[in-house]
């Protein structure tokens, strides 16, 4: 059966009077899988017990084997944590980086990312280095050159966002990765926008850690991501709550998931939801929706030049459901985020990026055209002022 984006909208809880062009920040989770995570809460309180200890890593092990058909990888090599910043400041701070180390990675990451690498760089006295990759982007080739312009000798490790926060960017992760194994260096990837936006094959992508939110693009309840790591790695891996599966009584036969799959009592109810998540993708031919949310995407990026004289930060094929615009901004950018929220019921992010502001639209199969339309009638009407 075919449904329209007005339809698709209210399978959300989403409020009809807000134009939602944000579903990139924090997504958004259809009423049936809220449904499905209450009645695991109500199983849970109905016997904590049984819930919490005697049926947990069966249960785990249920939803993680949907999830790794899904990103194709083995069941005991990913691991669920409520957030991809839990999930990978585990792996940065399991490295034993020294001195004289380098860590490699972008200026197009996303902020809080910057900063736990900028926290230990400080604090270890390695060098984080953001090199510049120039927009337009245009060739895969130009950003590996590009990239590995800044490669030395002291490299060991190479840290890059799969789809970028800022600008909306799909990197060439397949390719750094090949390159980077070649080189003995290890790859730490931050796919948080990735899984439910474009097909992800941990197996050919043979990234060394590589951490996705579920509750993004997928539309599971809020507080699922997952850390995978590659087999090879995971006995480098320490958890960041030391809890009752270090120097286990009762150790199965992967470290990785004694040491971070019990981080101390939790509502695991949002990870079991995993498979129905899977389901409603599934049954809901979401690929095809993703495919008919990156045309639409592609439609406005045409249009923002057409009617703001905005230009893509990329060729297409680096671009899927989410596109960012450099403009001229001068003034407080998140008191205009929020007046401008105000004004028009326009829910979009503005972000200050290397001394550059743009703004972010990201299109989700509850959007349509009329309502790119309308931010951009509205962005020359705020805008005109102060651009
Ligand atoms: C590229 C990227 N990495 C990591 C994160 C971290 O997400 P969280 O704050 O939920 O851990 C985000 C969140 O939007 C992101 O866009």
């Amino acid at each position: 059966m075919y449904l329209g984006s007005n339809e698709i909208k209210s399978l959300f809880h989403l409020d009809r009077n807000v134009t939602y062009l944000n579903h990139g920040s924090f997504g958004a989770c259809p009423k049936e899988l809220l449904n499905t995570q209450f009645n695991f809460q109500k199983e849970l309180e109905k016997e904590p017990v049984k819930h919490l200890a005697f049926d947990i890593v069966k249960n785990l092990e249920k939803s993680r084997i949907a999830l790794s058909h899904y990103v194709n990888c083995d069941k005991d090599d990913v691991v669920y944590f409520p957030n991809p910043s839990t999930a990978l400041n585990t792996v940065l701070r399991s490295l034993k980086l020294e001195k004289e180390d380098e860590v490699l990675s972008t200026n197009h990451e996303y902020g809080a990312m910057d900063k736990a690498w900028n926290y230990l760089s400080k604090k270890i006295g390695f060098k984080y280095i953001n090199q510049k990759i120039s927009v337009p982007l245009t060739t895969k080739d130009f950003f590996i050159k590009e990239f590995f312009k800044g490669i030395t000798k002291k490299t060991r490790v190479i840290f890059l966002s799969h789809i970028t926060s800022p600008t909306g960017l799909i990197f060439p992760i397949k390719e750094i990765c090949k390159i980077a194994r070649e080189k003995k260096i290890i790859t730490i990837i931050d796919g948080a926008h990735v899984p439910g936006h474009i097909k992800l094959d941990l197996k050919k992508l043979n990234a060394d850690f590589y951490s996705g939110a579920c509750h993004k693009w997928m539309c599971s309840p809020k507080g699922v991501a997952f850390l995978y790591s590659n087999k090879n790695l995971q006995h480098l891996i320490e958890p960041l709550v030391i809890s009752w599966g270090y120097d286990s009584e009762n150790a199965s036969s992967s470290q990785l998931l004694d040491y971070l799959q019990w981080q101390g009592t939790n509502d695991i109810s949002a990870y079991l939801t995993i498979p129905e998540t899977i389901n409603f993708l599934k049954k809901n031919n979401w690929n095809e929706k993703a495919k008919k949310c990156r045309e639409l995407n592609l439609w406005a990026v045409n249009k923002m030049q057409q009617e703001l004289s905005l230009k893509p930060l990329a060729n297409s094929h680096f671009i899927g459901q989410m596109s960012s615009y450099l403009f001229d901004f001068k003034g407080d950018l998140l008191s205009n985020q929020l007046e401008f929220y105000k004004k028009y019921k326009i829910q979009i992010p503005f972000f200050s990026w290397n001394d550059n502001t743009l703004f972010r639209i990201s299109v989700q199969a509850y959007n349509n055209k009329e309502e790119i339309e309308y931010f951009i009638h509205c962005f020359k009407d705020h805008f005109k002022a102060n651009i």
